[in-house]
């Protein structure tokens, strides 16, 4: 045993095909969310690198808007209406995806909403109805589709937190909470899954281009004021979540659970 742990130390094997890490190539990728925005980019950027793609979101417009995308690259893509703080809901598309794919490589956990108000403004309903959307439909989607990974011992889940999840803006109280919550939850799913080698972490992204922000974009004072926390100056564009989401997701992050990855401009490093 030692000896061999030696040899390994001291022979830095590559594998041949390293140049392939990146490759999802016959991967089924689940993605909430993913009719707007980054869940969006990320179903176009991981169909791009190889993977076919299941949509769960609400919006049945952009459902279908992004179907076709998704086939127009040569990939299969099923989408479902679901809410995801609907636990029926959610295992009847996880039994429909087994059904049609027999198994989940990925999992995008991407469906989230936003309500900007100061504490003292907040209605509690307010605040239940994003962590419920934001933190338990992670939570409930994670269960559901990672039952799938734990049984075949192989997947990578990705969930989308913030830069709220690590620094403290106003009118932030809810979402922050929930994205908090979900760094957290991302590191006790690593913990319990990587035996089963089921990896899990977080994307943590500044401002970047979606219907999200169009509220702080309206508002040339908000906007402004967040640009200028941004060292890089400017606000991401969707599609510059693509190349982090198909590093989590792929052979290249192979070594990575229950981190938080940044993609903020520069943010936190001030
Ligand atoms: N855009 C950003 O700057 C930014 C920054 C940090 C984190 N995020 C996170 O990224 C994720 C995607 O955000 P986005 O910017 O693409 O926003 P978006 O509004 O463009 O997309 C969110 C999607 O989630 C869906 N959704 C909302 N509630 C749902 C529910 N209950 N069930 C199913 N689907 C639901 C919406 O229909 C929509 O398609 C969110 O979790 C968001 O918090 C975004």
């Amino acid at each position: 045993m030692n000896r061999q742990l030696i040899q390994e130390i001291e022979q830095i094997d590559v594998p041949i095909d390293i140049m392939n890490i990146f490759s999802l190539d016959n991967y089924v990728s689940v993605i909430t969310g993913g009719a707007s925005g980054l869940g969006e980019a990320i179903a176009i950027g991981l169909a791009s690198f190889g993977s076919h793609i299941v949509l769960l979101d609400m919006n049945t417009d952009g459902l279908n808007r992004v179907k076709k995308r998704i086939e127009a690259l040569d990939r299969k893509c099923e989408v479902f209406v679901v809410d995801v703080t609907n636990w029926e809901l959610i295992t009847e598309a996880r039994e429909r995806t087994k059904e049609i794919f027999g198994y989940v490589d990925v999992l995008v956990n991407c469906a989230g909403m936003n309500i900007r108000k100061p504490v003292l403004e907040m209605q509690p309903a307010e605040f239940r109805k994003i962590v419920d959307i934001d933190l338990t439909g992670t939570f409930l989607c994670s269960k559901a589709f990672g039952e799938m990974m734990v049984e075949r011992k192989s997947g990578s889940i990705i969930n989308l937190a913030s830069i709220n999840a690590h620094i403290a803006m106003e009118k932030q109280a809810g979402y922050a909470s929930s994205k908090g919550g979900i760094v957290q939850l991302t590191k006790v799913l690593a913990l319990e899954w990587a035996k089963y080698n089921v990896r899990i972490n977080a994307l943590s992204p500044a401002h970047h281009k979606t219907p999200l922000v169009t509220e702080l974009v309206k508002d040339a004072a908000w906007y402004n004021d967040l640009v200028s926390r941004i060292p890089l100056g400017r606000f991401g564009e969707a599609y510059e979540i693509i190349g982090p989401a198909v590093f989590l997701a792929s052979k290249a992050s192979s070594f990575m659970t229950g981190i938080s990855l940044l993609t903020d401009g520069g943010w936190t490093a001030i």
